[in-house]
């Protein structure tokens, strides 16, 4: 295995199984799970209704076709999702990754607007191919200089850089900066602007509301499109919205998503106004992507959320647990900030002695949180934030439980 896969804690977990919120590694110790394998468990595990739906078809003796076949739940699948969506004249197509759903946005744009110029965020994350890596401004991801697109950065998620200007005048200042980009560092016609919402690995940082509109205004003007990745952010996780690009009120001209779709089962896709997807000139093809087991599951899992509201669980425990955390901070020397939105929230450690973001107190709290029975996440540019995304059927009682550990193994580094 790469020495640049690396894992979590001193002493790795093996994760052998896993029901509801919790997860049970292989020496027995069972963890009340925060993470959810990056976002991707939505529901939790041993979800009867998902476990079924694949089941069934697993009976059918039929894992894979490609897609030289109808699949129909990968047809019911994409109409679903294009109504989701909120794109006009949605069209949907499925890949197995949010990497490859980003390449093919990529692809979109850059073939529609015959450009390979892209505008991205600064700290954002968009995947691990080249395209992928190229719109990614995180260094710590990125492998490699080398680029199939012509990258300029924005501000927007860099607000605490800042302090100095209220949102209103941060807002103005990034819509300037745009205007800037354009009209000195670029070269005839620019694809598109890629955008986290709230940005996943970049430690579930985000611009003030309003900026994606704000930048959607100066787009307009040049034809330039909007895209949105919603591999972190879809489905309702951040409780106020169904998709993130919502609380900017915008829609967007293509949209990325993955991890939670399945609860588990890879699928990801990109949905796209009918006649920008249309427009590729040669054949295309995912041979796994969108395939009968992956869309039994995500069938299943989109099923259980709607019938189950759980973006309104989202919104109602991510108040209860972003509140209460930052109540109970209040004053501790080794907490920076206390940010979020919905089941995404998340808190930067810094040195006490004079604020610098602290990889090491990061790196203590989750195993702190470990050993009182949590699994959390990490990231940020500085890998100083903790990250905390459970499963959206989180239940008032768990929530609790597992904000009495994050105070607890807060409050015994600080
Ligand atoms: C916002 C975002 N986009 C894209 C990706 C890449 O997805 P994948 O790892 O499924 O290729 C990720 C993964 O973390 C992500 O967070």
């Amino acid at each position: 295995m790469p020495s640049w896969l690396s894992l979590y804690y001193e002493q790795p977990i093996e994760i052998v199984s896993g029901r509801g919120r919790r997860v049970t590694d292989s020496e027995g110790r069972t963890y009340l799970d925060f993470f959810a394998g990056i976002l991707t468990s939505m529901l939790g595990y041993d979800v009867p209704e998902v476990r079924e739906a694949v089941e069934r078809q697993l009976r059918t003796g039929v894992a894979h076709t490609s897609t030289l076949y109808l699949i129909r739940s990968q047809v019911e699948l994409a109409e679903r999702i294009a109504g989701l969506s909120g794109i006009a004249d949605a069209k949907v197509f499925f890949t197995n990754s949010g990497t490859e759903a980003n390449e093919t946005a990529l692809l979109l744009a850059t073939n529609a607007r015959r450009s390979d110029q892209v505008l991205a965020l600064r700290n954002s994350y968009h995947g691990r191919s080249y395209g992928a890596m190229a719109v990614t401004g995180n260094r710590g991801w990125k492998n490699s200089s080398l680029s199939p697109v012509n990258v300029h950065y924005l501000h927007g998620t860099d607000r605490d850089r800042f302090p100095h200007l209220s949102d209103e005048e941060f807002l103005a200042f990034c819509a300037d900066d745009l205007r800037q980009v354009l009209a000195t560092a670029t070269a005839t016609d620019v694809a598109c602007l890629i955008a986290e919402p709230v940005q996943g690995v970049g430690g579930f940082t985000a611009a003030p509301d309003g900026l994606l509109a704000r930048y959607r205004e100066i787009l307009d003007e040049h034809g330039i499109l909007l895209v949105s990745d919603e591999v972190q952010t879809g489905w309702g996780r951040t409780g106020e919205h169904f998709w993130g690009f919502q609380a900017h009120g915008v829609t967007p001209d293509v949209l990325t998503f993955a991890k939670g779709l399945g609860n588990g089962f890879a699928i990801g896709g990109v949905v796209a106004d009918g006649a920008l997807m249309d427009a590729l000139p040669a054949n295309g093809i995912s041979t796994f992507g969108g395939n009968p087991i992956a869309t039994a599951a995500a069938r299943a899992t989109l099923d259980y959320l709607l019938a189950h509201d759980l973006q309104a669980n989202a919104r109602r425990l991510g108040r209860l647990l972003i509140d209460g955390l930052r109540t109970a901070v209040e004053g501790l020397p080794v907490v920076g900030e206390v940010r979020g939105r919905g089941l995404m929230f998340a808190v930067d450690l810094v040195d006490p002695d004079g604020g610098a973001p602290s990889p090491a107190l990061a790196a203590r709290v989750l195993e702190e949180a470990r050993q009182r029975g949590l699994l959390i996440g990490k990231g940020g540019l500085h890998g100083n934030t903790l990250r905390m995304a459970p499963p959206l059927t989180l239940t008032e009682d768990e929530a609790t439980e597992g904000l009495g550990i994050l105070v607890d193994s807060l409050t015994a580094v600080g």
